[in-house]
C-alpha cells in the first residue's frame, strides 16, 4: 500500500490548549533524551482532532518532540492507524481483508462498503460522512470478519451486519463495539466448554468493548476538554516534590452524540440467520441527571483528602471516565462509597449520566467496602495484576 501525504494541505496545525496540555504531560513520562517515544500517542492525539494526521499536525508534533520531520513522517506513514488523507466526518472503516477474514466474509464486507460509501478506498462517501479501507490483519482473526471502525473493533460480521451499522452510524447512534452475533468474545459459538468459573462476575459486554463503551469515543473527535482517554499520569517525573500533579480536570457529560443527519442510504434488509441472532446492541442515550429524582444524594466532599483520591477504577464497573464523573461530583474515596445505603445507590443508580444502573449491577457498595478496609477484591486484584490502571 502506498501511504504518502495527502496532495492537499491546510496551513497549519495547533492543538487545542487542553490537547496541548495533555501532549505535555504525555512528554514528562518519559525520561530526558527519550522525549521521542511519546510520537505515537502524539500523533494519534492530533488525529483524534482532526479526524486525520496532516504534514502540519506531524511536524508540529516533532518539533514538539525534538524531532526531524522526516523521523515524524517514518512513524506516521508506515502504520496504517495514521490517516494521511481526509476521512468520513462520521467515519472510517477499516475492513481486515487478511487470511481468516478473507475466508470468513471480508470481501462480502468492502463490497457494502462499495456499495453503501464510495466504489474505491480512501474516497469520500457522497455526503462526505464515511470512507472505507482495506487494512492487513487487526489481530482479531477468531472473531474475523472484522473492521476497525473508529477506534474500536466490530467483529464477527456479516455484510448485513455491516450495513445496519453504517446505517446507525450516518443516523447518530454508535452501535456497541465487540462480536455483533451474539459472541461474548472469542469463546465457541456453542458457548464455553472450559475455564467456565469466569462466566461469573462477568462485565456486560468483554473488556475492550466495555471500555470502549465506557470511554464512548468510538468516532467522537477529541478536543481534550472530555475525560481522558487513559488514567491521568501519576508518576514523579512532572513534579519533583514527589506528589502525584492535580488531576486535569474533566467534564462530566457524555460523549455528544453524532448530530449527522441521517445518510441516503438505503436499509439493508435483514437476512433469516440475523433476524434469529441477537439484537445488536446500542448504546443507551444519556440520562439527563436533572430527570432523575428518585432517591437521596450521597454526600459529597469538596476535594479529596491530603493523601490524594482513591483509585475508584479498582472498583469493578468504574472506568477511567465514570471515576472522572465521580470526582467532579464529589466522589473521591471507597469509604465515601462504602457508606451509601440502598437510597444513595437508588439516587446513584439513576444520576451517574450514561452509566445508568453501573453501582447496583456492580454492587459499588461492597466492592468499595472492602477497598476502604484495606481488602482486595477479585476485580481489583486483576487490575492491580494486568496492570491496567498502573498509579
Ligand atoms: S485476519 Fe482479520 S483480524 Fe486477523
Amino acid at each position: 500500500m502506498l501511504r504518502r501525504l495527502h496532495p492537499d494541505q491546510p496551513e497549519s496545525f495547533a492543538f487545542t490548549p487542553a490537547n496541548q496540555a495533555w501532549a505535555e504531560a504525555q512528554i514528562t513520562k518519559y525520561p530526558e533524551g527519550r522525549q521521542a517515544s511519546a510520537i505515537i500517542p502524539l500523533l494519534w492525539r492530533a488525529q483524534e482532532q482532526e479526524g486525520w494526521l496532516t504534514r502540519p499536525a506531524i511536524e508540529h508534533v516533532s518539533e514538539m518532540l525534538g524531532m526531524a520531520y522526516i523521523r515524524g513522517l517514518e512513524v506516521a506513514s508506515f502504520y496504517f492507524m495514521f490517516q494521511l488523507q481526509p476521512v468520513g466526518s462520521v467515519a472510517h472503516i477499516q475492513v481486515c481483508g487478511t487470511t481468516s477474514c478473507m475466508i470468513c466474509g471480508a470481501e462480502d464486507l468492502m463490497a457494502v462498503c462499495k456499495k453503501k460509501i464510495a466504489a474505491k478506498p480512501h474516497e469520500l462517501s457522497a455526503d462526505g460522512k464515511f470512507s472505507w479501507e482495506e487494512v492487513e490483519c487487526l489481530g482479531s482473526c477468531a472473531n474475523a470478519p472484522m473492521a476497525q471502525i473508529g477506534k474500536d473493533y466490530y467483529e464477527d460480521l456479516t455484510s448485513e451486519r455491516m450495513a445496519e451499522i453504517i446505517d446507525e452510524m450516518a443516523a447518530g447512534r454508535v452501535p456497541v463495539p465487540g462480536p455483533q452475533n451474539g459472541r461474548y468474545a472469542s469463546e465457541p459459538l456453542s458457548g464455553l466448554t472450559s475455564l467456565t468459573e469466569y462466566d461469573s462476575g462477568k462485565t456486560q459486554y468483554n473488556a475492550s468493548a466495555q471500555l470502549a463503551t465506557d470511554i464512548g469515543d468510538t468516532i467522537k473527535r477529541i478536543d481534550g476538554t472530555e475525560v481522558p482517554l487513559t488514567a491521568p499520569w501519576q508518576g514523579k517525573a512532572a513534579n519533583a516534590s514527589g506528589k502525584p500533579p492535580a488531576k486535569p480536570k474533566t467534564r462530566t457529560a457524555p460523549s455528544a452524540p453524532v448530530t449527522e443527519t441521517k445518510a441516503e442510504v438505503a436499509p439493508a434488509p435483514a437476512s433469516e440467520a440475523q433476524s434469529k441472532a441477537k439484537p445488536p446492541r446500542t448504546e443507551t442515550e444519556p440520562t439527563p441527571a436533572a430527570q432523575a429524582g428518585a432517591g437521596k444524594k450521597p454526600r459529597t466532599m469538596k476535594a479529596p483528602r491530603k493523601a490524594g483520591a482513591d483509585d475508584l477504577k479498582l472498583i469493578k464497573g468504574v472506568g477511567p471516565k465514570l471515576e472522572a464523573m465521580l470526582n467532579e461530583m464529589g466522589y473521591f474515596h471507597y469509604d465515601q462509597i462504602a457508606k451509601w445505603g440502598p437510597a444513595e445507590v437508588e439516587w446513584a443508580d439513576q444520576n451517574l449520566v450514561g452509566f445508568k444502573g453501573r453501582v447496583s449491577r456492580d454492587n459499588w457498595v461492597e466492592q468499595a467496602g472492602k477497598l476502604a478496609a484495606g481488602e482486595q477484591t477479585e476485580f481489583s486484584n486483576r487490575a492491580k495484576k494486568d496492570g491496567i490502571y498502573k498509579e
